[in-house]
C-alpha cells in the first residue's frame, strides 16, 4: 500500500477504523469519514468525535497522514467535497471502502418508514454516493479498487432485518454493474460479506435479539450460526480481505463476492 490513498467511510470505529489502520499500517494515506451523530429512528449511539479522534490517533502513530472529516454518506456533494479536498492533500486516490452502515433488528410490522428510509439511504444510496465522489478520481488516476461491504445479509435471506437485507442486496447490484462498467478503466469492484463481527454494531443488535419472540430468537440464532468455532470474527479478520482487494495481489480480481463468515452462508 505504499504511496497509494485510501478513501473510508464509517471510520470513527469498527471495521471502518480497523480498515483505515490496516491499510495504514501497509503504508496507505487515509482519508476518513463518518456521521458523527446519531439517527432519531435508531436508538443506538454510532461514531463520536471522540472515536474519529482515536482513529486519527492510531493511523498517525503509524507515521500515515489521515483527513477525518464529519460527513454522511448520504450526502452526496458533501462526500464529493471531502474526496476532492482529500485528492488535493494526497495527490490521488487508490482505494474506496464503502463500509458505513446501520442495523436494526425488528419484525417486519415493527419497521417504521423512517427505519426502512434511513436503512436504505445509509447503506445502498450511501454506496452509491460513494462511487460518485470516487469514480472520477479513480480513473484519474488511471485505476482503483473500490471494497464495498456487504454482509452475509447480503447472499441470503435473513429474517428480521428486512429493510438491511433489501439494502446490502442492493449494494451487491451496484457492485455487479460497476464491476463491469468500470473494467474499462482498470478500476476493480469487489465486496466482502463478513459473518458477525465484534464491533458496537453487533452488540447493538445483539440487545435488539433479546426482545424477539422465543420463536423469532430460535429461527434467527440458528441462521447467525458459524460453521467454524467462533461466534463473532474481529474486524482486523475483515480488513485482511479488505486489504488484499485494496493491493496490487489482487490486481485481476473484480467482481467477487469475499465471503469472511467462517462458513455460515455455506
Ligand atoms: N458488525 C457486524 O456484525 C457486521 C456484519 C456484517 C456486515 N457489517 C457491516 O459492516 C459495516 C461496518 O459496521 P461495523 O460493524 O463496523 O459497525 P459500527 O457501528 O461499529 O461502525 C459503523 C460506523 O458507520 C458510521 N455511520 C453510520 N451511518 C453513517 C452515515 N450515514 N454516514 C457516515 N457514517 C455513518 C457510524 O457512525 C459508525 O462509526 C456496516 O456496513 C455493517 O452493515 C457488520
Amino acid at each position: 500500500m505504499d504511496g497509494k490513498v485510501a478513501f473510508v467511510t464509517g471510520a470513527a470505529r469498527g471495521q471502518g477504523r480497523s480498515h483505515a489502520v490496516r491499510l495504514a499500517e501497509e503504508g496507505a494515506s487515509i482519508i476518513a469519514v463518518d456521521i458523527l451523530e446519531n439517527y432519531d429512528s435508531f436508538d443506538y449511539q454510532l461514531g463520536t468525535e471522540e472515536e474519529m479522534a482515536t482513529t486519527v490517533a492510531q493511523v498517525e502513530a503509524l507515521g500515515r497522514p489521515i483527513i477525518a472529516r464529519k460527513v454522511d454518506v448520504r450526502d452526496a456533494l458533501a462526500l464529493t467535497a471531502v474526496v476532492d479536498e482529500g485528492v488535493k492533500e494526497f495527490g490521488h486516490l487508490d482505494v474506496v471502502c464503502a463500509n458505513a452502515g446501520i442495523c436494526t433488528i425488528q419484525a417486519w410490522d415493527d419497521v417504521s418508514p423512517e427505519v426502512w428510509t434511513d436503512t436504505v439511504d445509509t447503506i445502498l444510496t450511501g454506496t452509491w454516493n460513494t462511487m460518485v465522489a470516487t469514480v472520477p478520481h479513480l480513473m484519474a488516476n488511471g485505476g482503483g479498487s473500490i471494497i464495498c461491504t456487504g454482509s452475509t445479509a447480503a447472499i441470503g435471506g435473513v429474517p428480521y432485518v428486512a429493510p438491511y437485507v433489501a439494502a446490502k442486496h442492493g449494494v451487491v447490484g451496484i457492485a455487479r454493474g460497476m464491476a463491469i462498467e468500470l473494467a474499462p478503466h482498470s478500476i476493480r469492484v469487489n465486496t466482502i460479506h463478513p459473518t458477525g463481527v465484534d464491533t458496537p454494531l453487533a452488540g447493538y443488535c445483539m440487545e435488539q435479539v433479546e426482545k424477539l419472540t422465543p420463536t423469532a430468537k430460535d429461527q434467527l440464532s440458528s441462521l447467525l450460526s458459524n460453521l467454524l468455532p467462533v461466534d463473532l470474527v474481529d474486524p482486523r479478520d475483515v480488513s485482511n480481505a479488505v486489504l488484499f482487494l485494496a493491493s496490487d495481489e489482487s490486481r485481476y480480481v473484480t467482481g467477487l463476492e469475499f465471503k469472511v463468515d467462517a462458513g455460515n452462508t455455506l
